[in-house]
């Protein structure tokens, strides 16, 4: 089982959730930054997961950039897509929804968001004021969901087995 993880990071958490995803997963697995990195063939890879983060209540243009480029193929493999954000409920639900095309999110194995963090120390002058004005946070702190993020990757590992339904 090849696995691709491609994703696209502002501060760093997207890419630590997608490392930690990644020693969840089977088999071989390639991380691949869609900013700093080329994307290697897709038709190699059996397992295709895609993630991003959220700000001012949009994700990456690079990963819908990505997405919409390269539909057709997403549709066919075996598709995870999750955020990395700092809302929660009802609200990141939204935002996943938002991020990706429908036809994508129909046809994942698994969406979800993974939680996030502020950093203060990757943040320029105005992303500080946002985050303290907006969210009300004055120094760096992590919620990276990390049961999230296990079962993320247990619904991506789940075969579904017809023959169980027999026993
Ligand atoms: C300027 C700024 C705007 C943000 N806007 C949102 C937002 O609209 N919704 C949200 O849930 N989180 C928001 N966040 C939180 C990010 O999604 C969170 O920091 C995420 O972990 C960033 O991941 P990254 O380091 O991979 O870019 C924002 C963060 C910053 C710094």
């Amino acid at each position: 089982m090849k696995t691709l993880i491609t994703y696209c990071t502002t501060h760093g958490c997207t890419e630590k959730t997608a490392n930690e995803l990644k020693d969840f997963l089977g088999g071989e697995v390639l991380l691949v930054n869609l900013k700093k990195e080329t994307v290697p063939d897709l038709t190699s890879f059996d397992r295709i997961i895609i993630g991003g983060s959220i700000h001012a209540g949009q994700i990456q243009k690079r990963v819908k950039d990505f997405c919409s480029q390269n539909l057709e193929t997403l549709q066919n493999k075996e598709l995870g897509l999750f955020i990395c954000c700092m809302e929660e409920g009802e609200k990141a639900e939204i935002q996943l929804q938002d991020a990706f095309p429908k036809a994508l999110l129909q046809s994942a194995k698994a969406t979800a968001s993974l939680g996030g963090e502020f950093n203060f120390n990757k943040m320029n002058f105005f992303q500080k004021l946002i985050v303290k004005k907006v969210a009300k946070v004055e120094n760096s702190v992590s919620h990276i969901n990390h049961d999230a993020i296990r079962k993320f990757s247990q619904q991506m590992n789940h075969i579904f087995n017809p023959f169980l339904f027999l026993v």
